[in-house]
């Protein structure tokens, strides 16, 4: 189909789209036009718009797919410096939008935010992540796009977690590892889940697994609030406790049990003697650490070590659970503690 649009550089793609919206004169079912360093705007028949926006020209134009974009991207005409640096991937807890924005991108914060809060269904606030910080691990997050606060409801494994992303950690990105524990929980097991957040862990066995008893730990108050929410709501039959405590005064005194997740990925390790002792005979202890790529497989004998040397402990599986950093990955060593003590082997 033969139609006008507006022609401008690339540079301005975004502040025209905004301007030709804002008076209403876009064409709806025709395709931009991405022509080089130039984007051309689909207009109304018959409209008129101020010559300095741009130039008016005649184009063939592409009806536009009925499905919306596959790819927020396609929502901003950005200069192509900041465009080369959009991320292509950004988290959904609930209706919030996370999106870790490289320093250059601050000045399109606001149309990136927008473009997401038009390309993710149900989206209510977008926020630039400026990462976890402090023992507690809380979120520092700016408002990029919608409103509303940090705190919803998100769903994994089939439970519904109370959030807060400013108040308590959470990331979505762990939840194929909280069903793969979850599924590993066998009939009458106790489970101490250390440094627990929200309780995903927690949450997840409490639904899928025929676990006797679940104790949740964490330093943070806001988290065991957040915890105890959902556990309410989830009316589970498998009793969850949460207990506020720093880790290392729990372990000192915890009677061991069949299964302990330990969750403090950072920091961990010098905790890790006392939490070998939470563990009982025969037990398990699912541990994560962000491991140096590199010495992915030492690391394994190291932490085997640290918890008390190889007769009595064995290095079940190590998983990568997802990037952290170039060059370390956020980490999962799988141990199992020895049936009979080590004097009796
Ligand atoms: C990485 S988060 C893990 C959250 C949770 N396990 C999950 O999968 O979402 C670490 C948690 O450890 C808690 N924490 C940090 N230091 C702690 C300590 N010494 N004792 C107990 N909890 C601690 C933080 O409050 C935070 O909730």
């Amino acid at each position: 189909m033969k139609g006008t649009a507006l022609r401008v550089p690339r540079a301005k793609g975004e502040e025209t789209r905004r301007a030709l919206r804002s008076v209403g004169v876009i064409r709806d079912d025709a395709e931009v036009l991405h022509e080089g360093d130039w984007v051309a705007f689909p207009l109304l028949d018959g409209v008129v718009v101020p010559s300095q926006w741009g130039e008016v020209v005649e184009r063939e134009l592409r009806p536009r797919r009925a499905r919306g974009p596959s790819d927020y991207r396609e929502l901003l005409h950005l200069p192509p410096e900041p465009t080369a640096q959009l991320p292509r991937s950004f988290d959904v807890v609930g209706d919030m939008v996370l999106v870790r924005l490289a320093e250059e991108l601050t000045p399109y914060a606001a149309d990136i935010g927008r473009a997401l809060l038009d390309f993710v269904p149900g989206a209510r606030i977008v926020g630039a992540d400026h990462g976890v910080h402090g023992a507690d691990r809380r979120r520092s997050i700016e408002t990029i796009a919608g409103a509303g606060g940090w705190r919803s409801r998100h769903r994994e494994n089939g439970i519904e977690l109370d959030v807060d992303l400013e108040k308590a950690y959470f990331s979505p990105r762990l939840a194929r590892e909280h069903a793969r524990v979850a599924a590993s929980v066998g009939r009458g097991e106790r489970v101490y889940d250390l440094c627990c957040g929200v309780g995903p862990f927690s949450l997840a066995i409490a639904r899928h697994a025929r676990a006797a008893s679940i104790t949740a730990v964490d330093a943070n108050p806001d988290a065991l609030v957040l915890l105890r929410a959902s556990v309410a709501r989830l009316a589970s039959r498998v009793p969850v406790t949460a207990r506020e405590a720093p880790v290392e005064v729990f372990s000192r005194t915890a009677e061991p049990v069949d299964r302990v997740i330990f969750n403090l990925p950072l920091e961990g390790i010098k905790y890790l003697p006392s939490v070998a002792r939470t563990v009982a005979r025969a037990g398990h202890l699912h541990y994560y650490e962000v491991a140096p790529r590199r010495e992915r497989g030492r690391r394994g004998d190291a932490i085997v070590r640290t918890l008390g040397g190889p007769v009595e402990w064995t290095l079940e599986e190590v998983r990568v659970i997802h990037p952290y950093s170039p060059a370390a990955d956020l980490t999962a060593f799988d141990v199992a503690r020895s049936p009979t003590p080590a004097e009796g082997r």
